[in-house]
């Protein structure tokens, strides 16, 4: 992708009347008007679904629901400790607060999406996100480049965050296969522990936060995303009936989404759903993203159970290509996913 200026620096240094053009977003201001709060969204706890004592049957059709309907859901009860994401909001936190040029010796490098910087910018006429990003691939492969130093246990922090969500990640294909009424063996085996990268989103505050987006709709191209909102801030928002949901997390609850790659394998019973993030006046918003996919040789195809009188909806593809699509792109809702109907 293009370089283009930090968000940080840039909002910092300009007043209001100066957005850069760039920035302006004639869309992000009709937030105001179809934007409302969510009361909604479907809560699932994973306690009530993993303790055979607890187990509630009632639960796990509110989970299939919520991937159905909403394509979304807060997760609460789900084992990882407090502690833990106290030291990964702080950890990163801590990176974003360094001088800029702390923060770029990890900066992107031209065409790569790892590192520090910015993603989807494809061209000097696009608009711009209002965020910076630092994005960190955990699996299969790290490449230590981009992983920051300071704070000192931010790598370990990272390791230790990225592994635990993998495994509330299983735990959940499991019920979802269970919903889906499909072999929980069969579902593990083609999604688990393959591929994971962590993308940390950093919002800078903006006067006028409503001629700003902090990022472009979109639906994501993975297959499951697992998302902590680090800092009090809200500004998440999923498209529900053509209108702009703000998500409010629970204390400690993580919010899971489903991804392309998973609406591709259940056959469109499970839910890719559109979201953005708008920008706080006032405070700079945090948020920190962890995707789960197969691996890139992995052809993405329904399981043949999910497989109904209506045949396949989507092309067969392999992971690679898939990606390949959707990196090559500007965010832009559903549109890759939409490319792939047949
Ligand atoms: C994302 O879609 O990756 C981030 C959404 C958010 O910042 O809440
Ligand atoms: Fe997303």
């Amino acid at each position: 992708s293009l370089t283009v200026p930090n968000v940080q620096e840039l909002a910092s240094a300009i007043s209001s009347s100066e957005i850069p053009e760039r920035y302006l977003r004639p869309e992000a201001e009709a937030r105001v008007v179809d934007s409302i709060d969510d009361d909604e969204l479907p809560v699932i706890d994973l306690m009530k679904l993993v303790d055979p004592e607890l187990f509630d049957k009632e639960e796990l059709s509110r989970l299939g629901l919520a991937c159905r309907e909403w394509g979304f859901f807060q997760l609460i009860n789900h084992g990882v400790a407090k502690e833990m994401i106290e030291k990964t909001k702080n950890d990163i936190m801590g990176f974003f607060k360094l001088p800029l040029k702390e923060k770029e010796a990890f900066k992107q490098l031209p065409g790569q999406i790892e590192g520090y910087g910015q993603m989807f910018v494809h061209s000097e006429e696009q608009k711009l996100d209002w965020a910076d990003m630092l994005t960190l691939v955990t699996k299969p492969h790290k490449d230590m480049r981009f992983w920051p130093i300071n704070p000192s246990s931010f790598r370990d922090t990272i390791d230790k965050y990225t592994l635990k969500i993998e495994n509330v990640v299983d735990c959940l294909y499991a019920l979802m296969a269970k919903d889906l009424g499909i072999d929980p063996k069969v579902m593990l085996k083609n999604l688990s522990k393959q591929m994971q990268s962590i993308r940390i989103n950093y919002y800078p505050p903006c006067k006028e936060a409503n001629k700003v987006l902090g990022l472009s709709p979109h639906s994501d191209g993975i297959a499951l995303t697992v998302l902590l909102q680090a800092n009090d801030v809200n500004g998440l928002q999923i498209k529900k009936n053509n209108k702009w949901l703000l998500v409010k997390p629970k204390p400690g609850a993580f919010i899971v989404n489903i991804g392309d790659m998973l609406e591709i394998m259940t056959n469109g019973k499970y839910k890719s759903v559109e979201h953005r993030a708008v920008i706080n006046m006032e405070e700079a918003r945090l948020s920190i993203a962890t995707f789960h996919l197969p691996n890139t040789d992995v052809i993405l195809r329904p399981f043949p159970e999910l497989i109904n009188g209506d045949g396949e909806l989507y092309k067969t593809i392999s992971v690679k290509e898939y990606s390949k699509e959707y990196f090559s792109e500007k965010l832009n809702g559903k549109s890759a996913l939409e490319s792939m109907k047949l």
